[in-house]
């Protein structure tokens, strides 16, 4: 995770990569601000951001894989000018992974050199061993280091995949924005970060957490907005293919498919159809690019061949009647 870069001691963040902007005043303001990203959210979604950014309380996005869940966390961080944190779980996920860790090696090398340089060294160095200097910030940490006006964005990336101890903990940081160390004593947040926590939903999360933040359920987007998102995202294919491309993995999402395509595949499809120089599909390019948008061999079994040419014509009786 690359987020986990050890920086100089000195608790705040005061060189940001880029200019802090205010948050957003409205809906409009919220949804412009996405879009200025090429995040293009529904109503309902911006007014979910707006309302956790307006009352500071994290914004809960469960959906199903590929929706954009965590693209909105990346699109505010840079919107808002902020820095984006992000943590992401796996089951086993524990305290030195997410919060902090203490740098045990150069505890012990410093530890070596003071008995080297004698009763002076060792007694300084008794003071300073559990000092933020051998101090690894984790994500959690990390979040709750931002100045007034420009705390981080904080992802808790697909949270479903944790276990519920951490649950727990993380529902007790999340109320008071602080952690405590014992060697150090209690840090708190000056300001706290806007948390975006997301979940596929493999298992339910707890309603403690849930009750403490604005819940979204990212939905597919359709037709007119799928568009639009193509038109952002792969707008090197051409006006008709990507029409066709969108009114063809809608029809495949309303099919009873073990896993259906998200966004990300709708994106990945077209790219993959430019890449093969085509200006519109036909039933041979569907069945040998499936694999782009079906990963489940029996969801491709189950589409390829008449069930294609059926959806294709469909597509087409569709986009000519419109
Ligand atoms: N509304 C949207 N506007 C623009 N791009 C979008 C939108 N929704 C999804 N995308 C694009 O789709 C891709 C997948 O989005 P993202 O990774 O956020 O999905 P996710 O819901 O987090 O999926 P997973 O559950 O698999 O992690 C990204 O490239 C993102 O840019
Ligand atoms: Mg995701």
């Amino acid at each position: 995770m690359g987020h986990w870069e050890r920086r100089p001691p000195g608790w705040h963040n005061s060189q940001m990569s880029s200019p802090t902007s205010a948050l957003p005043q409205s809906i409009d303001e919220t949804q412009a601000l996405l879009a200025h990203a090429d995040y293009v959210a529904e109503r309902s979604l911006a007014t979910a951001v707006f309302l956790s950014l307006k009352l500071t309380r994290p914004l809960f996005l469960e959906g199903e894989a590929g929706v954009g869940k965590t693209e909105i966390a990346k699109v505010l961080a840079a919107g808002l000018g902020r820095r984006l944190v992000r943590l992401q779980c796996y089951e086993g996920l524990d305290v030195a992974s997410a919060v902090y860790e203490w740098n045990y090696s150069r505890q012990m090398i410093e530890i070596r050199l003071a008995e080297a340089e004698g009763t002076r060294a060792r007694e300084a160095l008794s003071q300073d061993i559990f000092s933020e200097k051998f101090l690894i910030r984790r994500p959690l940490l990390q979040a709750l280091e931002g100045d007034l006006g420009a705390a981080p964005v904080l992802l808790i990336d697909e949270l479903d995949r944790t276990d519920e101890p951490f649950e727990a903990y993380l529902l007790e940081v999340l109320s008071d924005f602080q952690v405590t160390i014992p060697e150090i004593g209690t840090i708190r947040a000056k300001e706290p970060p806007v948390v975006v926590i997301t979940s596929n939903r493999t298992r339910e999360i707890h309603d403690a957490i849930k009750r403490r933040c604005f819940y979204h359920w990212v939905d597919y987007p359709d037709a007119a907005r799928e568009l639009e998102i193509l038109k952002r995202k792969a707008p090197e294919a051409a006006a008709k293919l990507s029409r066709e491309v969108v009114a063809f993995v809608q029809r495949l999402r309303r099919m009873d498919l073990f896993k259906l395509p998200g966004v990300a595949e709708t994106i990945d499809w077209s790219k993959a159809l430019v890449a093969l120089d085509k200006m519109a599909l036909d039933p041979q390019t569907v069945n040998d690019t499936l694999g782009t948008l079906l990963k489940y061999q029996d969801d491709i079994a189950r589409v390829r061949g008449s069930e294609a040419e059926r959806l294709l014509a469909e597509v087409r009786a569709e986009l000519a009647a419109a």
